[in-house]
């Protein structure tokens, strides 16, 4: 690896700043040159994204418009926060900072004052990590390593700016299971996302949450001003699903199997299979559906029919009425999983439906899936997705 017109790099410390100055072997008295940053990462705790971004800056730029980037600051998170804060006061600060403002919490900034606190899920965050540890009711732990160290996948790289280090857990998806696993105060699953994946085919075929989610890409680990280098991929760190319509679409197939017409009636079977997400459909806080509709209607568009099947996990409070509010959710009202009737990974669900019409006129059958969510605290009716459509016609 060649680094590019330096020869030596001095490491200075003070006051808890890491100090990298950069010296030429030509010219020791020039100054950092214009390509590389001067950066002073913090030697004693989290440094700023946009300063990783100095160098990283592709990796930056996927990052910036992810939603781990956006986990605080994003509005169906903030509205969710300010009720919670409202009806539980300054408890909710550290129930809600651990993984959506993780910086902030272990900063012990909960208001949010400074800039790094309000970054999210960040580069800084994430890099710092050294093992994951079993969780509390509280939310995730970790234990990190600072002074300047960055922990990751690659093997034998090496940086001005800082210590590199490989770690195996960055290519496990346990690291992800720090915050994609949360029980409530009465024990009940909340988010099982790793769960889910754990007991799945593709575990055991070590297909982890970063194959799917942060599949590699053609990009650069630095800018090339900063340090030429013969890799030539980059994980991807837009870590996508929702805001990612082609990966929500990639997870269901339908197929109708058989349609099968005697005299006014018409029994349509349908296979809806979960090919693509190594978790159930849908993962998640128990606020999303899966909804499989099936139609019958005449090709004009007339006597049209429709039927559906939910998918869904139903949590119920201690009086045993459903809690559907993601704020009641979260203010841990849940104390029993009802039903739960979710995809699991590679599973196919075979339905039929049934349907009388009044002439044996041609027909269209169609069966499509759709992603539904409401979140409540922002608009009341749902969003609907539609992720795939399949069609037959019959006569
Ligand atoms: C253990 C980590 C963790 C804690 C603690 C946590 N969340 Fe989340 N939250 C997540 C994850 C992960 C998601 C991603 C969506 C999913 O999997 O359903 C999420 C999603 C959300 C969403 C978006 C819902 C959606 O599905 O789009 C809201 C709103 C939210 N959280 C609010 C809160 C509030 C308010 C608190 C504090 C009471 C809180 N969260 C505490 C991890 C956490
Ligand atoms: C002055 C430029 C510069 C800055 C600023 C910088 N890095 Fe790096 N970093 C590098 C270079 C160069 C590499 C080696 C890349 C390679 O080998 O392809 C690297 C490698 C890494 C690696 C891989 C480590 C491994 O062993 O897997 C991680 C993770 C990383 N940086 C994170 C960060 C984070 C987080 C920040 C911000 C706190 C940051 N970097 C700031 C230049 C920089
Ligand atoms: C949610 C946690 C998370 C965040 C946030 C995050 N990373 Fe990563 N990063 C990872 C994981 C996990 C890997 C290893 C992926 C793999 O190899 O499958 C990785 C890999 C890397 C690598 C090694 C090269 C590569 O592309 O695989 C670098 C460098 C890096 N990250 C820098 C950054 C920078 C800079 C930021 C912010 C702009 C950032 N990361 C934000 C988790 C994160
Ligand atoms: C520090 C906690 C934390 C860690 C570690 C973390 N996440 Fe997240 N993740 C979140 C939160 C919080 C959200 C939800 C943000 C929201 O909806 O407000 C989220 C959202 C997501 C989403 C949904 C994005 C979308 O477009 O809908 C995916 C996918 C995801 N995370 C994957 C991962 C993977 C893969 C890893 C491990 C490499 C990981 N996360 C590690 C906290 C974390
Ligand atoms: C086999 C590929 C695959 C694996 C493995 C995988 N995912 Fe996903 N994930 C997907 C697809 C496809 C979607 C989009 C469908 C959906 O919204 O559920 C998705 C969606 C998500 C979402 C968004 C859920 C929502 O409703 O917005 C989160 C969060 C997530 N994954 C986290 C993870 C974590 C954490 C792991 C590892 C424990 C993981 N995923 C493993 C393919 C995968």
């Amino acid at each position: 690896m060649i680094l590019k017109s330096f020869g030596v790099w001095l490491l200075c410390f003070f006051s808890g700043g890491m100090f990298f100055a950069s010296s030429s072997l030509a010219d020791r008295t020039s100054g950092p040159s214009a390509d590389i940053p001067e950066i002073h990462l913090n030697s004693k705790g989290f440094s700023s994204s946009r300063q990783c971004g100095q160098c990283h800056k592709e990796l930056y730029e996927d990052w910036r418009h992810s939603l781990h980037a956006d986990a605080s600051g994003n509005a169906v998170f903030k509205a969710a926060y300010m009720q919670v804060y409202f009806e539980q006061g300054e408890s909710a600060r550290p129930a809600c900072l651990t993984c959506h403002a993780p910086v902030a919490y272990y900063n012990n900034d909960p208001k949010l004052t400074q800039p790094i606190s309000r970054e999210g899920v960040s580069c800084d965050f994430c890099h710092s990590i050294a093992e994951v540890l079993p969780g509390t009711a509280e939310g995730p732990q970790f234990r990190f390593e600072f002074g300047g160290l960055k922990q990751g996948s690659l093997q034998n790289s090496k940086s001005p700016a800082h210590q590199n280090r490989f770690n195996d857990l960055y290519q496990q998806s346990l690291f992800c299971k720090g915050c994609h696993e949360q029980k409530n105060k009465n024990g009940v699953s909340m988010i099982a996302t790793w769960s889910e994946w754990k007991e799945s085919p593709y575990s055991e075929k070590g297909v982890t949450c970063q194959k799917c989610h942060m599949e590699k890409i053609a990009g650069k680990t630095v800018a090339s001003s900063v340090q030429k280098s013969t890799r030539n991929q980059i994980s991807n760190h837009d870590i996508a699903a929702g805001h990612s319509l082609t990966k929500r679409r990639q997870a269901l197939e339908i197929k109708i199997v058989d349609v099968e017409t005697h005299r006014n009636r018409i029994r349509v079977k349908v296979d809806l299979t979960n090919t693509g997400a190594g978790h159930n459909m849908p993962t998640g806080l128990p606020v999303k559906k899966i909804i499989l509709e099936v139609k019958v209607q005449e090709p004009n568009g007339s006597h049209r029919q429709i039927q559906q099947r939910i998918y869904q996990k139903v949590v119920a409070d201690a009086q045993g009425r459903t809690v559907t509010h993601l704020v009641d959710l979260m203010l841990g009202k849940g104390t029993k999983v009802v039903s739960d009737n979710r995809i699991a990974p590679l599973e196919t669900r075979h339905e039929s439906f049934t349907f009388f019409i009044d002439e044996p006129e041609e027909q269209i059958i169609s069966a499509a899936a759709y992603y539904s969510y409401t979140p409540e605290i922002l608009q009341p009716t749902p969003i609907h997705i539609k992720l795939n459509e399949v069609q037959r016609r019959v006569r």
